[in-house]
């Protein structure tokens, strides 16, 4: 029997076919996808422990102090500012380097280093504060 020269053309027109709608299926999941998760990695960590994860390698598990000093009472050495400051340009000299948060995070950081509450709850208690005084 004398093969059909016109049939592996056909499967290869049936198979590029195929191909392309199994692929714009894929493409559509993945714009999604990335439309999702693109967005999550552009916002900024708010949660200031969770923002202390990167610190916690030199500074001890809970910053009180490793191969870095303890990060625990730091309102009595440095200002909000100053820390804000230390953690974006970091302390010269030293492995105590700069730039290791982005700064939005790093403001975050520093509050609550200084003052154990985040930018949230320091709103919170000013109006409970206000409230009392009533
Ligand atoms: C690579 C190690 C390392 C990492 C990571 C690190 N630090 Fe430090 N940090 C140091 C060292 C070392 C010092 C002490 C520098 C010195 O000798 O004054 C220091 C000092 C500090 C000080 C001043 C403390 C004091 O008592 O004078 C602050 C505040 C601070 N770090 C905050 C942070 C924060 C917040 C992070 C995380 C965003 C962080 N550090 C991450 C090593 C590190």
């Amino acid at each position: 029997m004398k093969k059909n020269p016109v049939i592996p053309f056909a499967l290869i027109a049936v198979l590029g076919i195929v191909a392309m709608i199994v692929l714009s299926v894929i493409g559509l999941d993945e714009q999604d996808r990335i439309a999702n998760g693109g967005e999550e990695g552009e916002t900024v960590n708010t949660d200031p422990e969770a923002i202390a994860q990167s610190c916690i390698g030199c500074h001890g598990g809970d910053l009180e102090g490793a191969s870095a000093p303890s990060l625990q009472n730091l309102e009595s050495k440095y200002s909000v500012e100053e820390v804000e400051d230390i953690i974006n340009n970091g302390i010269e000299g030293t492995a105590m380097q700069g730039g290791i948060v982005p700064s939005e995070e790093a403001a975050i950081l520093a509050e609550w280093l200084v003052t154990g509450e985040t930018g949230e709850a320091a709103g919170e208690s000013e109006e409970a504060a206000e409230e009392e005084g009533h």
